[in-house]
């Protein structure tokens, strides 16, 4: 297994990595790797979709997307998305993830490892816009890093909820009060420290977070605002210093820290097929 640092703004390159026979060490490598560098690629997997799961277990427990419609058919603990009809029926759901967002942010408990295994890899325009919230955050001016002091963020999926099929007329204020239900917004410090490189995290997103609070409750749109201008999610151009773009290869895996990073897809006005897995991981304090 060799680790080497992948061309960019962060993360590695990991050569020689065999899931299914892969020693504790190798694990743990991995792991590592993710915490402190963000991002691994894993070249050239070959793996069924249990075996992506099995992969997955080995870095804490794997948990299921909570909406059934993006399930694989068969494994579960698969998440679908793919734009490609199989024998003229939709798997998965299409275009999912085409705003800054880390994965389960409008969730108590967002994921802490997210695992993305290509299927049907386009032949150009495909890739993932990544932001790194611990050197975004160290990055922002003085003024600003003490203005988030002691704030709190809320976070709701509302404005991004795919509409199901089984949603079609339906009325949309039933559809939107399902949804806070079952999705109720939830509130976080706006810094939060990660737990295994002791980093400081900016956890805020354009997709998902609905509002900055002050520690008397009151909304802070105008500092919100100017969190997601410097942090550079509002560069409809993509060239902000703290935006990178990873790109991929058929057979590689991108793993990733969910923790400490949003991302969001590139998707372009004439799609070709693109299929993508994934698995999402709690480490259970497995660090
Ligand atoms: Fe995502």
């Amino acid at each position: 297994m060799k680790i080497t640092p992948q061309e960019g703004k962060f993360g590695v390159v990991i050569e020689g990595f065999d899931a299914p026979t892969a020693s504790a060490a190798d694990i743990e490598a991995l792991r590592a790797a993710v915490y402190v560098n963000k991002i691994a690629v894993l070249k050239n997997q070959e793996l069924d979709p249990r075996q992506f799961v099995a992969l997955g277990e080995r870095l804490g427990t794997v948990e299921p997307y909570y909406e059934p419609g993006y399930h694989h058919p068969e494994v579960k603990e698969v998440f679908v998305s793919s734009n490609v009809k199989e024998n003229g029926k939709q798997v998965g759901v299409p275009k999912t993830g085409k705003f800054w967002h880390s994965d389960y942010q409008f969730m108590p408990r967002p994921f802490d490892i997210t695992l993305i295994y290509p299927q049907v890899v386009p032949s150009k325009n495909r890739g993932t816009y990544f932001i790194n919230l611990a050197t975004a955050y160290e990055a922002l001016s003085e003024e600003l890093k003490l203005a988030v002091k002691e704030t709190t963020a809320t976070h709701s999926v509302r404005r991004y909820f795919k509409i199901r099929p089984t949603d079609v007329y339906r009325p949309i204020s039933e559809i939107i009060d399902e949804v806070d239900a079952k999705t109720p917004p939830v509130t976080s410090p706006t810094t939060v420290t990660h737990p295994v490189t002791g980093e400081t995290l900016l956890y805020i997103s354009e997709g998902f977070t609905l509002s900055v609070q002050d520690a008397d409750g009151i909304a802070r749109p105008d500092l919100l605002r100017a969190l997601l201008e410097a942090t550079g999610q509002l560069d409809q151009t993509f060239q902000h210093d703290n935006i990178h773009l990873q790109t991929f290869d058929k057979g590689d895996m991108l793993v990733w820290d969910n923790r400490s990073m949003i991302h969001r897809a590139l998707h372009t006005a004439t799609p070709e097929p693109a299929v993508s897995y994934r698995v999402t991981v709690y480490d259970d304090g497995n660090h």
